[in-house]
């Protein structure tokens, strides 16, 4: 054959080939037909081996029609290939999949839990004037759950807490967080300024008390501090938490670890003060503990009571929560986590 005639029967092949493509319907027929022209029996490899026989001037445009049509021939097969894996796809979602089916509401989506969102805010508050976070173990032993707290050996006072034990008068479940105090004044250099969430337990469960709640504890030392500065940053708490509006007072308590002690009511969010079932009638709300840090507990601790002065609180965040959420009839609901309960609640 001369090259010209070559070099023309090659496009001729070429193209009969794409036309047969159209007629494979699975990817055999199209893997046989490949074969019949690139095969080791295929019509362009019998082409081939006419190339020894040109002569060398018209060897080079033969071999470039040789390459050029067995590039072709491989790119319409992958082309059909490819058009037959998508075919085969749709058929399957055809088959398997029902795309008018209405969607699965998402699994697994979880919320904060609504004492965590009141804790995480309450604990912001205090970080925006100035606190640092601090934490203890929930696992604390006497010394500083109790003594190192001012609170005496068989005094009364400890009855207060309803201590579960893990080793009577050794380990115990801390009844309070104000063990991170003592903890946070041997650890770190004045003056400190901190506050420590975390749960606490006592022997307690009825639909007002739950075995298992949360405090958030704070502590402030340094120099000159005074009951002013207490009630400065509790009243800026209160404004934040329960709006400008609301009013509060100090009444006057015992606490064994400072001195003077007072409890922190708010007027009553329900009622504003009127009186009502929320408040049992006297139109305010106890929502913490507090005191100027007994000079007994900071000389426990190696700090100087004669230069230094600071003040405490501890606030019941289940509490808070209670009042925040208005009609959260018993703490318990916190602790049951109930789907339909904790996804009531969004930050
Ligand atoms: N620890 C007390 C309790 O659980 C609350 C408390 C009262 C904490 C006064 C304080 C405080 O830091 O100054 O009942």
């Amino acid at each position: 054959m001369e090259p010209r005639q070559i070099i023309e029967k090659l496009g001729q092949l070429a193209e009969r080939y794409e036309a047969e493509l159209g007629q494979a319907s699975d990817e055999q027929a199209i893997r046989a037909g490949q074969a019949a022209y690139l095969g080791n029996k295929g019509e362009v490899t019998a082409l081939q081996k006419l190339m020894k026989d040109i002569e060398p001037k018209a060897r080079k445009d033969v071999g470039r029609a040789l390459n050029q049509t067995k590039e072709r021939i491989s790119k319409a097969t992958d082309k059909a290939l490819g058009e037959i894996n998508q075919r085969r796809g749709r058929e399957y979602l055809d088959r398997h999949v029902d795309l008018t089916l209405p969607g699965r509401p998402p699994v697994g989506v979880g919320a904060m839990h609504p004492l965590s969102i009141v804790m995480y805010d309450i604990v912001d508050v205090f970080v925006s004037m100035g606190f640092d976070v601090a934490t203890g173990p929930e696992i604390e032993t006497d010394y500083y759950n109790f003594a190192a707290l001012n609170f005496p050996q068989d005094h009364p006072a400890r009855d207060m807490q309803d201590t579960l034990f893990i080793k009577e008068g050794e380990t115990l479940l801390r009844t309070h967080t104000s063990p991170v105090q003592i903890r946070t004044m041997l650890r770190r250099p004045l003056p400190i300024q901190i506050v420590a969430p975390g749960a606490v337990y006592r022997r307690d469960d009825d639909p007002t008390h739950s075995p298992m709640f949360f405090q958030i504890e704070g502590l402030l030392v340094d120099e000159g501090v005074s009951f002013a500065d207490l009630k400065g940053v509790l009243e800026a708490f209160i404004h934040e938490v329960f709006g400008k509006d609301v009013k509060l007072r100090f009444r006057p308590s015992f606490f064994p670890f400072t001195e003077p002690s007072a409890e922190v009511d708010i007027q009553c969010i329900a009622c504003k003060g009127e009186g009502c079932r929320l408040c049992s009638q006297t139109g305010w709300l106890e929502v913490l503990g507090s005191g100027m840090v007994d000079p007994n507990v900071l000389q426990e601790v190696g700090v100087d009571s004669e230069r230094y002065t600071g003040f405490a609180f501890g606030i019941g965040v289940d509490r808070i929560a209670m009042l925040r959420y208005e009609g959260i009839s018993s703490i318990k609901l916190f602790y049951e986590n109930d789907p339909r309960f904790l996804s009531s609640f969004r930050r």
